[in-house]
């Protein structure tokens, strides 16, 4: 009878196709009431001399086909892993999920580019706090606090004395206290002005320059912005005019106006056809400012300037809207990777 039952549990444990079918076989020979612990707790039926031996080899049938399901379900498993790998391969023909890799924004692209301009002419870079005091502001830049100037200025005020800054030009004041003449630098970034528009946006980019030197002049002033305006529009015929102008932190003062990149100086509409495209204001630095930060005036000359990045990206680029620049619109930050 045992004998019967290890042929046939054999034959269908060789047999078996998956892991629930071979559970199932346990079951069946060796659960609870599987047929060979059935014989086992039958045992005691037998005439006692029998016992013993057929006690032995039943046990060691179970223990035999215990160890024949055990090798069986390494080799199920197996094969099973070996369908699942064969089913879930990586079809490496098909077009992958593609990450889209951004870029620097156009104004970014631009600062970068001013920047280094600057940097092969040796100046170095300052940077500033955006939130600024009165003092830096403005009263160290020669307006105090009756002047007319700030009324142009729209500024954001924290509480009386703390604002954003409305302009770059602080940064001129920190530069002078924390160096000593000579120096070249400018110094990039935020400014805010509470005003929007079609031309304004409360957040826009300037770069404020500042030279301090002995012997220096307004004609060295102009040289340089002129090199400059230059190789930023790339165009070395580019014609560049200084028209007088007023900065209470400078004097002389002027704002330099480039000839129109979009219409080559004919007139167009974004020049009001004036053929001329103002792009900076500059001037020789107030005695005033530069008692401020005890430098002598008699000694020392400073040629600052300052300008507006969006424009200057704008001109660029060929941009006719500012807001552009700050929509975030994917289909147009895109066209300046
Ligand atoms: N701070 C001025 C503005 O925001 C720009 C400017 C003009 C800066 C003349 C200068 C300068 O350094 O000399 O409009």
């Amino acid at each position: 009878m045992i004998d019967e039952i290890f042929d046939r549990a054999k034959k269908s444990i060789t047999k078996s196709r998956n892991l629930k079918e071979l559970d199932d076989l346990r079951v069946k020979f060796l659960g609870k009431n599987g047929e060979i612990s059935n014989l086992l707790k039958n045992l005691n039926k037998l005439p006692k001399t029998k016992r013993s031996e057929a006690g032995k080899s039943l046990n060691q049938t179970k223990i035999i086909v215990d160890n024949l399901i055990k090798e069986r379900k390494k080799y199920l498993e197996k094969l099973e892993l070996e369908n699942l790998l064969l089913k879930e391969s990586i079809d490496i023909s098909l077009p992958g999920r593609n990450f889209e890799i951004g870029g620097l924004h156009p104004i970014t692209i631009t600062l970068n580019r001013i920047q280094s301009i600057f940097e092969k002419n040796n100046f170095s870079v300052e940077i500033g706090p955006e939130i600024e005091n009165d003092f830096y502001n403005f009263a160290a830049l020669n307006i105090p606090s009756h002047h007319p100037a700030r009324g142009m200025h729209d500024t954001f005020y924290f509480d009386s004395k703390t604002v954003l800054r409305t302009h770059t030009s602080p940064v001129q004041i920190r530069a002078m206290n924390n160096n000593t003449p000579p120096l070249s630098i400018i110094s990039l970034g935020k400014v805010y002005r509470c005003d929007s528009d079609i031309t304004h946006t409360p957040m826009f980019h300037q770069i404020e320059g500042l030279v301090v030197d002995k012997n220096i002049n307004f004609s060295q002033l102009k040289g340089l912005l002129i090199d400059f305006l230059r190789s930023f529009f790339q165009n070395n015929n580019l014609a560049v005019r200084f028209r007088p102008s007023y900065f209470p932190f400078t004097e002389p003062s002027a704002e330099a106006d480039i000839e129109c990149v979009i219409c080559n100086g004919d007139g167009c509409r974004v020049c009001k056809q004036t053929g001329w495209l103002e792009v900076l204001g500059c001037g020789i630095v107030h005695p005033n400012v530069l008692n401020v930060v005890d430098i002598d005036a008699k000694e020392y000359t400073g040629l600052a300037f300052g300008m507006g990045i969006e424009r200057l990206a704008m001109l660029s680029y060929g941009v006719d809207d500012l807001r552009l620049f700050f929509e975030n619109d994917i289909r147009f930050l895109r066209q300046f990777k």
